[in-house]
């Protein structure tokens, strides 16, 4: 392993509240994404070879210098992105694209609001759909979040301390959530007829919502999960290479990202769990 991605799954994973795997036997090893270099191969495998660069999302066990990785579940990278580039957009990027590609669906001048602009999603997501013709708004806790934001070419970023929320209401086509208990104020931001993209807890779990108050309004709230998404080789390799293509075209650039060697994994743990991270967390062996 090159480097090993942290991601929130690692934290709720760890506390035993992640809503996909309820229990997880203790001692537990955490980790699910990372990239390295194929060092040997099973007798039956055929789509990687000996010395490739591959990253993966979705393989348990990940916190760790070599790791077993099912040969579907091993992605070849391009040799001509920086491996730390690569492990910053795995996970997180796979994950922007099926939020901006198969729930949010926007058309070039649609407007859309992230919460969580500038954390990992919500960088590349930014990127992403700027670079697909939509006009990007977010809000965000500090004025040096806030710039990354903007320099990644959001249109406008609020800081979450200024009394911004009042004159963008119903102004939204999209707005994607990934913090959770921003639910109700999210909904607000929305037009008649608009999509909350629902994706994650980052700050908590969501307030119930009324379906009869959205419905007089034809808001609809959609959800996605990344696993639903990978279900077979092919689908990793195409969302890769679509996620991909808009790094080596350059119309995505993420932050430096924040590399802790593997033995302090729990100082990492509670960087991310502070929100006072920008962009990526990484785990080096
Ligand atoms: N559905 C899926 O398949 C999938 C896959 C991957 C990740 N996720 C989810 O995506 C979310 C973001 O993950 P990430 O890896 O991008 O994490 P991240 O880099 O830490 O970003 C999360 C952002 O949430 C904001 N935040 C945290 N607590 C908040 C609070 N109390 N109020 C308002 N904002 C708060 C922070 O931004 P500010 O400091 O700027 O406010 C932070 O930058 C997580 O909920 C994660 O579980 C979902």
């Amino acid at each position: 392993m090159s480097y090993i991605g942290l991601n929130f799954a690692d934290i709720y994973r760890r506390k035993g509240t992640y809503h996909i795997e309820k229990r997880v036997s203790s001692p537990y090893i955490d980790g699910y994404e990372g990239l390295g270099m194929v060092i040997a191969v099973g007798k039956k495998v055929t789509k990687h070879q000996l010395g490739e660069k591959v990253f993966f999302v979705d393989v348990p066990f990940a916190n760790a210098e070599l790791v077993a990785v099912p040969e579907d579940h091993a992605i070849e990278v391009p040799n001509d992105l920086d491996n730390k580039v690569i492990a910053c957009a795995g996970l997180q990027g796979l994950t922007a694209d099926f939020l901006a590609h198969d729930l949010g669906r926007n058309r070039p001048g649609q407007n859309v609001f992230i919460h969580g602009i500038s954390g990992g999603v919500g960088q590349i997501l930014s990127q992403m759909l700027t670079a697909d013709g939509i006009n990007v708004y977010g809000v965000t806790s500090t004025k040096a979040k806030q710039k990354v934001a903007l320099d990644q070419g959001a249109k406008a970023v609020f800081l979450r301390t200024d009394p911004w929320l009042q004159n963008w209401l119903e102004r939204f086509d999209t707005v994607y959530d990934g913090v959770g208990i921003t639910l109700e104020q999210n909904i607000e931001l929305l037009k008649h007829r608009g999509n909350l993209v629902f994706f994650g807890m980052a700050g908590g779990n969501p307030p119930r919502v009324d379906l009869v108050t959205l419905l007089s309004q034809s808001k609809s709230i959609l959800t996605g999960d990344l696993w639903d998404y990978l279900t077979d080789y092919w689908e990793r390799i195409a969302r890769s290479k679509r996620l991909f293509n808009y790094f080596t075209d350059e119309k995505i650039k993420v932050s430096e990202p924040t590399v802790f060697p593997l033995k302090d994994g729990i100082l990492a743990h509670k960087l991310l769990e502070s929100g006072n991270n920008v962009g990526k967390i990484l785990l080096k062996p």
